[in-house]
């Protein structure tokens, strides 16, 4: 098929290359003209692995533009274009006018809603456009957004013409993967009621974590594993830590809160997830101010400034968070990540640097190179924000983590 994908961010990109990679001809749309440039040139805006092999793979059928009227020759378009959260509401400025530049499309075409959009969006969509539409949530995460893309759990499709919703099952079939269909406000549903539960989970498991810190001989990964041994709970999304960010959590809960409001409803779950979340960044400095007493004019070096890893992406990032309140209180903050940077500390470009420098060391994303590292951060103090040391190997007078007894 000659397929139109409107948006170029990570659900554009990686919807682009794995829809090449099958054969399909893509052009992608987006209005930042350098970045289609970029793109032509084989210049990847972002990191993710796998990307940028697959884009490089399957040029020949990969073009990007900043021009719609390229796309007027296109059997189906995606719109993967950002859903921000502004002021506590969803903004779909980006989808509206994007539907309306796929006026160009022609009269038979297919417009499927990829972003993430509250219930009644994609039938505006329709309105706008006046071309058939097909709601088909993503699922994928940054890091593993290729894998996820081929393999979901599931697939959504909502549609209200089923011969158009028959179209972009038989595009996706080759996953494997178990297809529901849906109507067009479920399939929009299911997208905010899937991350705001696994938000809830880290936040249940978070709370339990501030639990365990207060009572004797506790670890809250012990709590974890156990109860994660229950089918009806499951083991995933129960890591106890500094809390969920990134591009995607933060703004859909908050998205999906003011959405239920506006129709009359509470999302009080939703709405605590979102509480505790808040607080982790502020926990994690203060387990460090109890541990070293004052953090006034001490460097502190913190490890991991990406949301979390594997990707270079620091939105909405919990480092971010805690490196302006280490500022705040006075303290020297440096910084080490493998991949993302930030204005707001002194990067430095190794982990061994950044320890040998400091005074307290939080650890706030999980990178693989963060393992084992206990030897290293002898004499100084540590807060292991995201539990990647072994505790029997850290001594007590020095270390406190999450979740886990003093
Ligand atoms: C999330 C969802 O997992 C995807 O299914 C969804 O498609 C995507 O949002 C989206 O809406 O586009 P993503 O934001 O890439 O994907 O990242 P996750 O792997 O879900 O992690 C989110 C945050 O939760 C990270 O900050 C991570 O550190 C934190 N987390 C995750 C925990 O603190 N504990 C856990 O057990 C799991």
């Amino acid at each position: 098929m000659k397929i139109g994908i409107v948006g170029l961010g990570y659900v554009g990109l990686v919807t682009a290359a794995v829809l090449a990679d099958r054969g399909h001809y893509i052009v992608g749309v987006d209005i930042d003209e350098n970045k289609v440039n970029g793109l032509n040139c084989g210049r990847i805006p972002i990191y993710e692995p796998g990307l940028e092999e697959l884009l490089t793979k399957n040029r020949d059928r990969l073009h990007f533009t900043a021009r719609y009227e390229e796309l007027k020759d296109v059997e189906l378009a995606f719109i993967t274009v950002s859903t921000p959260t502004i002021n506590g509401k969803i903004f779909l400025d980006y989808v509206y006018s994007a539907a309306k530049s796929l006026q160009v499309l022609p009269k038979d075409s297919i417009i499927v809603v990829k972003s993430t959009v509250v219930p009644s969006t994609s039938r505006r969509v329709k309105e706008i456009s006046g071309r058939e539409v097909v709601a088909n949530p993503e699922f994928l995460r940054e890091g593993s957004a290729i894998l996820d893309t081929v393999r979901p759990d599931r697939i959504i499709i909502g549609s209200e013409n089923a011969e158009a919703g028959n179209i972009v099952e038989e595009l996706w079939k080759f996953t494997g993967s178990p297809i529901l269909r849906t109507s067009l406000e479920e399939a929009e549903l299911i997208k905010y009621t899937a991350n705001s539960f696994l938000s809830l989970k880290i936040s249940f498991i978070n709370e339990i974590a501030n639990l365990c810190e207060k009572l004797p001989n506790c670890d809250v990964k012990t709590i974890a594993n156990a109860i994660g041994m229950d089918k009806r709970i499951s083991p995933y999304f129960l890591d106890a830590g500094l809390g969920w960010g990134g591009s995607c959590f933060p703004k859909d809960t908050q998205a999906f809160v003011s959405f239920a409001r506006d129709l009359g409803e509470r999302l009080r779950t939703v709405e605590a997830s979102i509480e505790v979340n808040n607080e982790r960044p502020k926990r994690a400095v203060k387990m460090l101010k109890e541990l070293m007493g004052s953090i006034k004019d001490k460097v502190i070096c913190v490890l991991g400034i990406a949301f979390k890893p594997n990707t270079d992406d620091t939105r909405e990032s919990v480092a971010l968070k805690i490196i302006m309140q280490l500022s705040e209180e006075g303290a020297k903050v440096i910084a080490y990540d493998p991949r993302a940077k930030t204005d707001l500390a002194e990067m430095v470009s190794s982990k061994e640097e950044c320890i040998n420098r400091a005074n307290g060391v939080i650890i706030v994303t999980e990178w693989k190179e963060f393992y084992g590292i206990e030897e290293l951060l002898k004499g100084k103090y540590v807060v292991d924000g995201r539990r990647v040391l072994r505790k029997e190997l850290m001594d007590k007078r020095y270390f406190r983590a999450i979740g886990l007894s003093t």
